[in-house]
């Protein structure tokens, strides 16, 4: 607990390049350009060469040619997301096969470099793959977490989230009630369960209740249990959630939303550590921990008369606040690693990278959902993302708008123009090709073919606009390419 993850390859990974081709004159040339600059390199003379390699050695990048004998460079490719090996793939390609690179990008490869290699191109595409590559690194090593059992973690560096953690770290050692405070969606439950799976009662059962969804009449019965008969309907004994949890732990969620009748009983439970069954005279005592928590403002509550001073006091004992995530937004980008290797494994999918632009937009976002929010945003990117980036372009389009508006200097002047179905089309046609010349790192052909829009027409359109695919990451963004 409290520990930093580690990442599977230590701390001072150096960053190792591994250079395929079957033709040696290329591959040499550059080899010795990588170790100029001061790059550690290796090499292997054909893709089954390198499968080999890979399997022994976890090189952050691989150059591959594309044609080559035995194991060509996409089915390299394909054999690296099937082991789940985290090498990223740039190709190398004779222009004759760019359809093979094309194909290459969509299945996840980061990058191509048309023959006769350029040695700045090259240069830039290493860098920006070991960019990418120390931005998720960074994070992977900078995250503490908490587990909350049955395989969860509980994400956070930020200093209100380390303050959170160790009174949770206190609270697995003592056995007193905790309540839980903070906006929707800010971790409440999670936190309940890492308190529970990290304390002695962790063998024993996590039963979790939500107040707010039991009717009135029902709650009573569904905490403490009946008897047969005790109300019509009762035509079985049932136990309560109390007694399945016996050994255990308790979490009341939405404590804020019980009746003054409920609370009563609840105070009881906590000050006598027993109960009645509804309909019963018999009393049962009660090994449970309670973990409470709630939204609502409970001080005012009181001060109204709509919850019990006295129970809010047991309860109290040892406070948790949640800060919204708008509070803490060191958190974000650890937050959003964590999501991304969580659904890596839920979807089969391969996510690698994050654009520094998709970043961004996350860490200003103002997430009135909170973290929960922030969970389905990052789940919203796996399912419109075939590639292995995740991008501006693939965030839902009410973050990407409130991004916009917030670096827009002329909001009302955009606004108003929109509601011209001319100009709105305009616009519309100009922040598409500018989202898609920033995915494709501002190059012309490979934007054509990925957004299918005929090369003439992007041509036209980028003047029509005035767009400059170099502002947008191209290095051969040449109109006349
Ligand atoms: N610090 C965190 N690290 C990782 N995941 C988190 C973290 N906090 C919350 N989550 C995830 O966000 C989602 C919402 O968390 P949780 O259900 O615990 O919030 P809550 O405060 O109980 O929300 P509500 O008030 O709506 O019931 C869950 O999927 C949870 O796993
Ligand atoms: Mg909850």
């Amino acid at each position: 607990m409290g520990l930093n993850k580690l990442s599977v390859f230590g701390v001072n990974q150096v960053y190792s390049i591994l250079v395929v081709d079957d033709e040696e004159a290329l591959r040499k040339q550059v080899v010795s350009l990588l170790i100029s600059h001061g790059y550690q390199v290796d090499e292997a003379c054909d893709g089954m060469e390198a499968a080999q390699k890979i399997a022994q050695h976890p090189y952050p990048l691989a150059l591959c040619d594309v044609r080559m004998p035995r194991l060509t460079g996409l089915e390299l490719l394909r054999h690296i997301r099937e082991h789940e090996f985290s090498t990223t793939v740039a190709l190398i390609t004779a222009h004759a096969n760019i359809k093979d690179a094309v194909e290459a990008m969509r299945e996840g490869a980061f990058d191509y470099i048309e023959k006769p290699i350029k040695e700045a191109t090259l240069l830039e595409i290493v860098a920006k793959a070991k960019k990418a590559h120390d931005m998720i690194e960074k994070l992977t090593l900078s995250a503490p977490m908490l587990t909350p059992g049955e395989g969860r973690e509980c994400v956070g560096q930020s200093k209100e989230m380390k303050r959170v953690f160790q009174v949770v770290e206190k609270l697995t050692r003592v056995n007193t009630s905790v309540l839980v405070r903070g906006e929707n969606g800010t971790g409440k439950e999670l936190v309940a369960r890492a308190i529970h799976f990290n304390s002695p009662r962790k063998d024993g059962p996590f039963v979790a209740v939500n107040c707010a969804a039991i009717p009135e009449t029902l709650i009573e019965s569904e905490l403490f249990g009946h008897e047969k008969g005790a109300f019509t309907g009762a035509d079985q004994r049932q136990i309560g959630k109390f007694q399945s949890a016996a050994k255990g732990t308790l979490f009341l969620d939405e404590i804020g939303d019980t009746s003054p009748a409920t609370q009563v009983k609840l105070l009881r439970v906590l000050q006598e550590h027993a109960f009645t069954p509804v309909g019963s005279s018999r009393e049962i005592k009660s090994d449970v921990r309670i973990i409470a928590a709630t939204n609502r403002d409970l001080e005012k509550m009181i001060r109204e008369g709509k919850f019990r001073e006295d129970l809010y006091y047991r309860l109290n004992v040892m406070p948790i606040f949640l800060p919204s995530l708008k509070e803490r937004r060191d958190d974000i980008a650890g937050l959003v690693n964590h999501f991304i290797e969580k659904f890596n494994q839920e979807h089969g999918q391969r996510i690698t990278t994050l654009s520094p632009e998709a970043l961004s937009a996350l860490e200003n976002f103002h997430w009135p959902g909170n973290i929960r929010e922030l969970e389905n945003a990052i789940e919203h990117g796996f399912v419109v993302e075939s590639s292995s980036f995740l991008t501006f372009a693939s965030l839902p389009d009410y973050i990407k708008r409130a991004t916009r508006r917030a670096h827009s200097p002329h909001k009302t002047t955009l606004q108003v123009e929109a509601l011209d179905w001319e100009r709105g089309k305009e616009s519309f046609e100009r922040e598409f090709i500018v989202q898609a010349l920033k995915k494709n790192s501002g190059r012309i052909n490979l934007t054509a073919e990925i957004a299918n829009i005929p090369k003439n027409t992007l041509l036209r359109k980028i003047k029509k606009y005035n767009i400059n695919p170099r502002e947008h990451g191209g290095w051969e963004g040449n109109l006349e390419s």
